[in-house]
Formats: C-alpha cells, sequence, structure tokens
C-alpha cells in the first residue's frame, strides 16, 4: 500500500530575536504576563532584505539534502503562508525560480496556522493517485510585516519563521495514516487583516487607520480552539486505528502553551510526548508545526516507526489534524 511519507525537513529562522524585555519597551507589557497567559519568552524578526521566499528557499534546500533529491525532482510546490511576498505572483512561483525547480505545479495555500496540516493533505491526493512523486510543502510566514508594535494583543504573540518538508510515496508502512482539516468561516474577523484586499484596498486612509495590520480576538478563538483541536485530534486517532496512549509523539500548533497545556491534557497525553518550542519562537502561523518537525526529526526526538500526531488551528478559522507513522 502506497502512503505519503515524509523523507526531509529543514527550516530558516531569522537570527533577531526579539525578547519580552524589548516589546516591554513599545507596549505596556511585561515579560511576566507575556510568559503567563502565553508561554513565550523571545520571537524572530526578519531583517529588511529577508522574504518570505527567500527563507523558503534555504529551507527547502535543507529538506531537499536530507530527502537526497533535487529541486529538478520537484513535482509539487505548495507554499502555505498569509504573509506573501506580494499578492502576485503567488511566493511558490518565485520559490520555483530561485530554487531552479522544473516547469511544476507551484501555488499558494492560504489557511494560516493549519496551512502545512492542509498542505500535507493536498498532497496526500496527489501522492496517493501517481500525479506526484516529490512534493515540497513550506510553511512560512513573515508576520512581523503585518504587525502592529503599538497593539500588545498581537505583537506579544507572532513571530517570524519558515520550515519545509518533502513529501513522496512511501512503501515501507510509514507515511499519513489519516488527515482531516476543516474551516468555519463564521469566525472569520476574530483574526484578520482589514485591509490591503480587494474589499479595503490600501489607501493613505488605510494606512493611517492601521488597517493593513493583523486584528486578533484572542479570548473568543481560545476556546474555539481547544474546543476543534481535541475533537480533530480524537477523529484523526480513530481513522488512523490508534488511541492517545499510543501516540509517541505529538505535536501542536504554537499557538499558546496554555492552548497546548488544555488540549494534552483533554487527550490524556503525557508532558513528555508533547512537544514545544514556543518560549523561543513564538506563533509562527503556518510555520509552526514545520518548525517543530524540523527540530525533532534533527535532535533525533523522532525515531523511525514513531507515531506524530499533529494538530492545528488558526485564522479562517481553520482547524486540521495529520497523524503520520515515521
Ligand atoms: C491572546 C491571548 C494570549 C490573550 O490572553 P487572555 O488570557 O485571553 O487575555 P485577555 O484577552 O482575556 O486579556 C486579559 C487582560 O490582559 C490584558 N492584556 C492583553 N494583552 C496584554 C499584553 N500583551 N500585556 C499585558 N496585558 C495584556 C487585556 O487588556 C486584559 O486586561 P483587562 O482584564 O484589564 O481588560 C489568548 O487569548 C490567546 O492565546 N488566544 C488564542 C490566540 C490564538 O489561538 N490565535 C489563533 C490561532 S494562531
Amino acid at each position: 500500500m502506497v502512503r505519503t511519507g515524509i523523507m526531509g525537513t529543514g527550516s530558516a529562522l531569522p537570527e533577531k530575536v526579539i525578547t519580552n524585555f524589548d516589546l516591554e519597551k513599545l507596549v505596556d507589557t511585561s515579560d511576566k504576563w507575556i510568559t503567563e497567559r502565553t508561554g513565550i519568552k523571545e520571537r524572530r524578526q526578519a531583517a529588511p532584505n529577508e522574504t518570505t521566499s527567500s527563507l523558503s528557499v534555504l529551507a527547502a534546500r535543507k529538506a531537499l539534502d536530507m530527502a537526497g533529491i533535487t529541486p529538478q525532482d520537484l513535482d509539487l510546490i505548495i507554499c502555505s503562508t498569509i504573509s506573501p511576498d506580494m499578492p502576485l505572483p503567488a511566493t511558490a512561483s518565485i520559490i520555483q525560480r530561485e530554487l531552479g525547480a522544473g516547469p511544476c505545479c507551484a501555488f499558494d495555500l492560504a489557511a494560516a496556522c493549519s496551512g502545512f496540516l492542509f498542505g500535507i493533505t493536498v498532497v496526500d491526493q496527489f501522492v496517493k493517485t501517481g500525479k506526484a512523486k516529490h512534493a515540497l510543502v513550506i510553511g512560512a510566514e513573515l508576520l512581523s510585516r503585518y504587525l502592529d508594535y503599538q497593539d500588545r494583543a498581537t505583537c506579544v504573540i507572532f513571530g517570524d519563521g519558515v520550515a519545509a518538508s518533502i513529501l513522496g510515496p512511501s512503501n515501507s508502512g510509514s507515511g499519513v495514516l489519516a488527515s482531516e482539516v476543516h474551516t468555519n468561516g463564521t469566525f472569520a474577523d476574530h483574526l484578520y487583516i482589514p485591509a490591503g484586499g480587494t474589499a479595503r484596498p490600501a489607501s493613505s486612509e488605510t494606512i493611517l487607520a492601521g488597517d493593513h495590520y493583523i486584528k486578533m480576538r484572542g479570548n473568543e478563538l481560545f476556546k474555539v480552539a481547544v474546543r476543534s483541536l481535541e475533537e480533530v485530534s480524537r477523529r484523526v486517532l480513530e481513522q488512523g486505528g490508534a488511541t492517545p496512549e499510543q501516540v509517541d509523539l505529538f505535536i501542536p500548533h504554537q499557538a499558546n502553551q496554555r492552548i497546548t497545556e488544555a488540549v494534552r491534557e483533554r487527550l490524556g497525553l503525557p508532558v513528555e510526548k508533547t512537544y514545544s518550542n514556543i518560549s523561543r519562537i513564538g506563533n509562527t502561523s503556518s510555520a509552526s508545526i514545520p518548525i517543530c518537525l524540523d527540530e525533532c526529526v534533527r535532535s533525533g526526538r523522532i525515531k523511525k516507526g514513531d507515531l506524530i500526531l499533529m494538530s492545528a488551528f488558526g485564522a479562517g478559522v481553520t482547524w486540521g489534524s495529520v497523524l503520520v507513522r515515521w
């Protein structure tokens, strides 16, 4: 039976670190509040010359190296991002060009923090039907470009980062066992950027109002996130014929350490089987899970045969879960 396996991973983080103490100087907040309410101590911020595509190319090259393939081998590139280089063309086109890949299928996917899991789910269909042998899925966000550093509700949460995975057919029993992704637009205005699109094109008025920045109703999202993450994780485990006790590693989207703890407890998973890097990286939206995945693969935390559960929730709202046998 052919499954969609993960053959390589890579990530790229900007060098510049923004600590909670740095943010104390910009907004009315404190290291104590941010640490207690979110678990975040620091996050990265891209340099002016770095772009979503430039960091994506660095991460993709590392993933290609690990998979032992070249850009020319790629037949599918999905760039999951809500912070593209520019509205047009797709950032995936720029990545295709800069990697020197052939004329493969390349497109952007906008599903916010759940985007990497949406990407895996799309690739799974291409691989199972024989349409793709080597797919590159990137979670790439430079959210600092959309942050208002006078809005303490958002600027303490989000950070920049990129990570990539190479996927392809696997006959060894490893690969995606089950996946499920969802969207409910009822909560679309709980996390959004009001202007800069066709509804309200960028103008001096929208810039003055700060409507090109991310706005979030974090409190309302919190409850929806915990409930959705638990439900979808349970359903995907059931589809994959597994129980929570059999999970070797749970990689939740790094939105808030309190969300991670609540979902972990509801699923009955132990702390040591739950990965967290939010204190160092913050919330990097669609890059969050693939950064965790790359850290775990490279540090040896993930071993062959391990059962990995990845679950995400984000703007849209979107949510989903993917169960993988490594
Ligand atoms: C954003 C989030 C950290 C806020 O934490 P919270 O415990 O819900 O805090 P609240 O929004 O209820 O605010 C509590 C108080 O802290 C204040 N506050 C908010 N941000 C603050 C900050 N950065 N520093 C200090 N105080 C802050 C609020 O103004 C409020 O003050 P008040 O009680 O005087 O009105 C949390 O709601 C969260 O993580 N939500 C989910 C985000 C998410 O999942 N996003 C989508 C997926 S990526």
